[in-house]
């Protein structure tokens, strides 16, 4: 199957810094993929290459299939961006600013006023559609860039922190949008951000960046999977259970560490084959099971182990 985004050993230098450096990965057609990082992590430098508005001092991308070093105008047609900072005519209105981008990315003249004002009502801008530009706010500004990104459809979304100094509920929204925009035509959606939370409810699958270099790539339970070894079991107790439990458990096939807090029992299993086992031996030596959970680790936890692991591992 043709990958939306392929990158083998992409890399662009700016003098002495290594902006972007030996990215490999792969892009499944209708996946939203995260792009995580530090500020200077290389995102923005990444998406300006798979646009082919800078070309690389190294390695290969295809996006759609196409070079974008040698075919970034046929690209361009056929993939929305939404960059850091969104250049919009200030002095254009809203509606005239969407005619204008649509003309230009060649949607034919018959559908624009109808696809125009569609997305203006989807991104609540009607009421504001005949203002001009400078008079907009940061946040409606950004739903205009939003709308430029989906005006002729594109197959592939790239977003460069689309929700960055919105104010929760307009970043909720923009959230929303993105996820139907993800859902509609199986498009693909490259987005890079730092908010986690937008990334965990977002992305099938996260890359973590870091000076360039690539820290991890994958959904949030194989990266957990790879950062905390095993599977880590909460078991909630209604009291305090005997003394002879921990040894019982720990003597168990599978299971591989546990701590034991009062009426909290936490055990380390070589997979979820092993709970079964674990919650009959608490259970035949008189424990009283009120929960029992296997630990989840969101993608803020998985973000802050990496670069603490990136970090000792430089010291
Ligand atoms: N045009 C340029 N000229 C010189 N250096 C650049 C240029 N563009 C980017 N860089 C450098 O490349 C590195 C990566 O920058 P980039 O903008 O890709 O980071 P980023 O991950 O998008 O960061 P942020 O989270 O702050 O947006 C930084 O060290 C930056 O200073
Ligand atoms: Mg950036």
């Amino acid at each position: 199957m043709a990958y939306a985004v392929e990158v083998e050993q992409l890399s662009r230098r700016f003098g002495s810094v290594a902006a972007v450096d030996g990215l490999t990965f792969r892009i499944e057609p209708g996946e939203v993929f995260g792009v995580l990082g530090p500020n200077g992590a290389g995102k923005t430098t990444t998406v300006r290459l798979l646009n082919g508005v800078l070309a690389p001092s190294g390695g290969r991308a295809w996006v759609l299939g196409l070079d974008p070093a040698a075919h970034g105008c046929e690209l361009r047609r056929r993939t929305g961006v939404l960059t850091e900072t969104p250049s919009l005519y200030e002095r254009l209105t809203a509606r005239d600013n969407l005619h204008f981008f649509g003309a230009l990315y060649g949607v034919a003249e018959a559908d624009l006023p109808r696809r125009v004002d569609d997305l203006l009502a989807l991104l609540g801008l009607s009421e504001r559609a005949n203002h001009k530009v400078g008079s907009f706010s940061k946040g409606m500004k950004q739903r205009l860039a939003l709308a430029r990104a989906l005006l002729h459809q594109p197959d592939l979304l790239f977003l460069d922190e689309p929700t960055a100094g919105l104010d929760p509920e307009a970043a909720r929204q923009v959230t929303a949008w993105i996820e139907q925009a993800s859902r509609e035509r199986g498009r693909t959606v490259f987005l890079c951000t730092h908010n986690l939370a937008e990334a965990q409810r977002l992305c099938h699958r996260v890359a973590v960046l870091d000076r360039g270099r690539l820290l991890a790539v994958g959904t949030a339970a194989e990266l957990a999977r790879t950062l905390w070894h095993g599977l880590w079991v909460d078991v909630d107790l209604r009291t305090r259970p005997p003394g002879a439990l921990a040894d019982s458990l720990r003597a168990l096939p599978g299971v591989t560490e546990l701590t034991l807090d009062e009426d909290r029992l936490a055990v380390q299993v070589e997979g979820e084959a092993v709970i079964p086992s674990v919650v009959a031996t608490v259970v035949g030596q008189g424990g009283q099971v009120l929960r029992v959970n296997p630990r989840v680790y969101s993608l803020e936890e998985i973000y802050f182990r990496l670069q603490r692991e990136r970090k000792e591992g430089a010291a």
